[in-house]
């Protein structure tokens, strides 16, 4: 099963990471699922959501945001890259 991490620690949790969790547990396909997670490294441009399976770090993350990814990626299986952390995933030439 393929996972999409959400971390819930300080900064993130701060900046509403309990609202994107709940945005991602309502519209991921079935076959995701939604883990909580610790710090992972990218405090002050959360809430930050990883879909493992792709590697792909998401930034600044919303419920809008997140119901969004959630069509495009998880189900369309195209990121959405202008919501990708820039750090981690630099802009193409
Ligand atoms: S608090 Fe979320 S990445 Fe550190």
């Amino acid at each position: 099963m393929s996972e999409v991490w959400v971390c819930q620690f300080r900064s993130c949790s701060r900046d509403g990471a309990e609202m994107v969790s709940a945005a991602l547990q309502e519209s991921a396909p079935p076959h995701i699922q939604v883990v909580p997670t610790g710090c992972l490294g990218l405090c002050g441009s959360g809430p930050i959501v990883v879909v493992t399976e792709d590697d792909c770090f998401y930034w600044r993350m919303t419920p809008a945001k997140s119901h969004r990814m959630a069509q495009e990626h998880l189900v369309g299986r195209s990121p959405v890259t202008e919501y990708l952390h820039p750090r981690l995933h630099p802009p193409g030439p």
